[in-house]
């Protein structure tokens, strides 16, 4: 049997004599991507450098928020806050204390679906979810963090534990924090959180977590502010970093739990539709909560006064009083930012780099643009499911088939002209070639181990005959087997120009090849829904944060369950047809979590890196960076916050922190001197008389 693996091995690394073809182009390595700097280097620091839990003498809050306490509407802040807050450093804040007031008003693409988050409901994104819900831990600001202590920050979970075995986390709750309607938080929340949702097979949390992502943990409540969980490997630290956002990010159990058919709730379905998108002041942890809603116009929120964060002079956060989302397109948010109708923008579709920069360049600008690394890249991804995963069609069945074959995937990509795939986006030393997997330029990344197969026609033409397919009607398109032409349906997402620009170019380059290939263009939900219920032959899709960081979603970088994975989940039954090269990658994957030796998982990361490229599980379109905008009245930006990392910018500068100088306020606020009203009620933020 081992040896059988090991001349499978050498056999997909190409290293063996019959597997190279005299007709095809030796893989390389990638070329070096062309130099761009970031702009803004992080001031590095430790975490407990940024905040700490304690109590301070006295706390403040905003005047017109006492007039609340003076109105019997609300209790003294005091009682509001937890025994120890979380306490901001000053000498972490990059421009001190902050003031009260203002508004950031946030431009997005997407819409509110409702807010059961946990059974699966977008919030729109843009950062709405992120403002919204808070985690056990917290991931963002780590782009700032020493290398040396590397590790999640605390955040609901204020401190941990492992057992001397390593098999039981012991898990510590901030004490005496509320949600933005007064209930108390307690572990009732993360035990319904773990119980109800991630194991409940027919509840899927927005982002997919799974038993998988949590090491198969098996949870147990301690007493109101502690919990355990229990695992059959020692030591399975990313399981910290899945307690950040994204996954562990409890909900109200006092307001969910009614509704989960469990506990009394008619059915799944209404479960999930309990809370839809007009339902106001859903309870939250985070610091603002939702208090109105106009479709396709605006989401505003207004200040948590419960919120459980404070800066070192006792002053509640967060400092601005109002987060607003004008519902619009992602194009229109880096037109927005850069106009200064808007505040902030994630700038990373590439088509709008070359007008943004013109603009931000001149001094009157009112938006300040910086470059990070190279952190955003897509993928091409073909459908490796073989038993049935999204119920092929016979046809569909049989380009599944195609996709697991290697041959098949080489032709793929010795049919992408990369470089002019980037250059088609934009112009300039912004995008690079790239093969897939880790991206160059992150820690894990190594060049030797990265196999490129680079644009050749004859070649791609060559492992096309390999594969069995031949244009056997002289149309210019390979047919399938003693049938038509081969047409593999594309997904890709239309909200973004960029998705669809790069799905386009594929279409185009594969039809050169001789592949023809439909576009499947979907927006917002439906293409969500494509996706997770495997309704494509192929997908392009912008990577994720564990290719970057590899430590955060870890159990994503391959199938090590039946729904981490976005181009092979588990059928109907839950089984996985693993190839034996993704079975190597599960396996180093698995290593990687229960490893603790940094040299064991850096090499466990070279061979991962090596698979994955060597066998195209991705196929890799192009890499490039991307920008963050801010309007320039804002404070307490940090230095050097990449757009994408350990997460999106809207989570690594820290809103919370984030202030308006008095004298640069603008007069913006929707809904000036309110704070939100009771759960479900449709009559909005209420005011103090
Ligand atoms: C969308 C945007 C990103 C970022 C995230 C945050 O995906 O494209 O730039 O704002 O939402 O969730």
């Amino acid at each position: 049997m081992k040896i059988q693996r090991v001349a499978l091995a050498a056999l997909l690394l190409g290293v063996s004599a019959v597997a190279v073809r005299a007709d095809v182009m030796a893989p390389t390595t990638p070329p070096d991507a062309p130099k761009f700097d970031a702009q803004g280097t992080p001031v590095f620091v430790n975490r407990s450098d940024i905040y700490e839990y304690k109590a301070l003498p006295a706390y403040n809050e905003p005047e017109w928020v006492k007039a609340f306490e003076t109105a019997g509407k609300l209790p003294p802040l005091a009682e509001r806050l937890p025994k120890e807050p979380l306490v901001y450093k000053t000498a972490n804040e990059p421009d001190g204390t902050g003031v009260y007031g203002d508004v950031m008003r946030h431009v997005i693409g997407g819409r509110p679906e409702g807010w059961n988050f946990w059974a699966g409901q977008s919030y729109g994104w843009g950062g709405i979810d992120i403002g919204l819900v808070e985690c056990l831990t917290r991931t963002g600001p780590l782009f700032e963090v020493n290398s040396s202590d590397l590790q999640p920050m605390p955040n609901l979970a204020k401190a941990w534990e492992w057992s001397e075995d390593g098999k039981t986390l012991t898990v510590h709750l901030i004490e005496g924090a509320k949600w933005s309607d007064g209930a108390p938080f307690t572990t009732a929340d993360t035990e319904f959180y773990y119980n109800d949702v991630v194991m409940d097979k027919d509840v899927t949390p927005l982002m997919g977590a799974s038993e998988a992502t949590y090491a198969n943990g098996v949870y147990k409540n301690v007493d109101d502010y502690t919990f355990t969980l229990t695992f059959d490997t020692a030591f399975p630290e990313s399981v910290l970093y899945n307690f950040a956002y994204g996954n562990f990010c409890p909900g109200p159990s006092h307001i969910l739990k009614p509704q989960h058919p469990k506990y009394g709730g008619k059915d799944y379905q209404s479960f999930h539709d309990a809370f839809p998108s007009d339902y106001m002041n859903f309870p939250v942890m985070g610091g603002w909560v939702v208090v109105e809603h106009r479709p396709d116009d605006v989401v505003v929120l207004r200040r948590n006064p419960y919120y459980w964060k404070v800066d070192e002079a006792g002053n509640q956060l967060p400092y601005l009083d109002e987060m607003q989302y004008r519902l619009s397109t992602w194009g229109d948010r880096d037109v927005q930012a850069v106009a200064g109708t808007g505040d902030f923008s994630n700038l990373e579709q590439a088509e709008n780099y070359v007008e943004s920069l013109k603009k931000a360049a001149d001094p009157a600008s009112p938006a300040k643009l910086a470059f990070g690394p190279r952190t955003i890249g897509y993928s091409l991804f073909p459908n490796l499911s073989g038993n049935g995963w999204g119920e092929p069609t016979a046809d569909q069945q049989a380009i599944r088939d195609l996709n697991r074959n290697l041959d098949f995937r080489k032709a793929i990509s010795y049919g992408l002209d990369r470089q002019r795939l980037g250059d088609s986006l934009v112009k300039g030393p912004f995008t690079a070639i790239y093969p897939g997997g880790l991206y160059d330029g992150t820690s894990y990344y190594d060049k030797a181990s990265t196999v490129y197969y680079p644009f050749d026609t004859a070649s791609a033409k060559a492992e096309l005959e390999a594969a069995g397919l031949k244009d056997s009607d002289g149309n210019g398109f390979v047919n399938v087997a003693g049938g038509g032409d081969l047409n593999v349906t594309l997904l890709t997402q239309s909200d973004y120009a960029t998705d669809k620009n790069l799905a386009e170019g594929v279409v185009a380059m594969m039809g050169d090849i001789g592949v023809k290939v439909t576009l499947n263009a979907l927006t917002g939900k439906d293409f969500d829904n494509a996706r997770d219920s495997g309704k494509f032959d192929w997908i392009i899709i912008r990577n994720g944060t564990e290719l970057i960081t590899v430590v955060q979603n870890t159990a994503n970088l391959a199938p090590t369950g039946p729904t981490t994975s976005n181009h092979h989940k588990g059928n109907g039954k839950g089984e996985l047809d693993l190839l034996p090269y993704e079975q190597d990658l599960v396996d180093t994957v698995n290593k990687f979590i229960a490893s603790r030796d940094p040299a064991e998982r850096s090499d466990l990361m070279k061979h991962y890196q090596n698979v994955y490229t060597t066998n195209l599980d991705g196929i890799g379109l192009t890499a490039y960076p991307g920008a963050l905008i801010i309007n320039k009245r804002f404070s307490n930006i940090p230095a050097g916050a990449p757009i994408f990392m350990y997460n999106w910018a809207e989570d690594n500068i820290i809103r919370e922190r984030v202030f308006v100088a008095k004298d640069k306020q603008i007069s913006a606020e929707l809904h000036p001197n309110t704070l939100p009203g009771a759960p479900g009620d449709k009559g909005g933020p209420i005011s103090a008389n």
